[in-house]
């Protein structure tokens, strides 16, 4: 097996992205390695969550710097002291400037909790309860200089039900997030997906099961949890 690819995450707040992708990668056989986790809050949950499983763990605070070309230079410092090959953005909620995006470009991801290009930015749940979606979800994606707009790597669609409000919908993907992460980072960390010319480049599979997975995929546990015969009577 080639060597597993260094992976730092960069979090802000809870660490339940971070959280999987520690536990994806705790298998020796899974193609990343996190070596590091920085939080641009001193206070973000995930970082006890990461200390507690042996992962080496910087705060890099915002109002340390005097702006913001400063505090990226430091966030890439302690990239380079952690001997990172991938950036993968977890709930991180500051946007990098274009030096940092531009050197990392290609091999730095995000999960977005929607189907991109549909609710880039905040408040994602709300906005597709408002907009009637009967089909919700989340994405992967490499991270380029436009907020939410890079070539998409992997998604997971969940339903939305009738009943929902912005916590339960929120939950379902959330959930799915958790399953779709660690299936991406994969795919980048194994080379499978590739950013070429602005858009992604997946790999041809041996075998259709995992071509479906790197595409679109709707994780089992959401699957069986789905009442189907409920979700026929509501979705046209
Ligand atoms: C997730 O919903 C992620 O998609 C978004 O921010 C949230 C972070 O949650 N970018 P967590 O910190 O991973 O629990």
């Amino acid at each position: 097996m080639n060597a597993r690819k260094r992976t730092v995450v960069l979090i802000s707040g809870r660490g339940s992205n971070m959280t999987a992708l520690i536990a994806a990668a705790s298998n020796p056989a899974y193609p990343a390695e996190i070596v590091g986790v920085i939080s641009d809050r001193a206070n973000a949950a995930g970082l006890g969550i990461a200390a507690a499983r042996g992962i080496p763990t910087k705060v890099i605070s915002r109002s340390d710097y005097a702006g913001k070309e400063a505090h990226d230079g430091a966030i890439d410092a302690a990239l380079a002291a952690f001997g990172a090959e991938i950036v993968a953005l977890a709930g991180y909620m500051r946007i990098l400037g274009a030096r940092f995006v531009e050197k990392w470009q290609g091999r730095m991801v995000n999960i977005h909790p929607a189907l991109l290009p549909a609710f880039k930015g905040l408040d994602t749940h709300a906005r597709a309860l408002r907009a009637g979606m009967r089909i919700h979800g989340c994405t992967v994606h490499f991270v380029t200089l436009d907020m939410d707009d890079g070539p998409i790597i992997a998604q997971a669609a969940v339903p939305v039900m009738v009943g929902d409000n912005e916590d339960t919908l929120a939950a379902r993907v959330l959930k799915a997030e958790h399953r779709l992460y660690p299936l991406a980072l994969g795919l980048v960390a194994e080379g499978k997906a590739r950013m070429e010319g602005g858009r992604t480049v997946l790999a041809h599979f041996a075998d259709d099961a995992d071509n479906g997975t790197s595409v679109v995929m709707a994780p089992d546990p959401l699957r069986e949890e789905t009442d189907l015969e409920h979700l026929a009577r509501i979705t046209p």
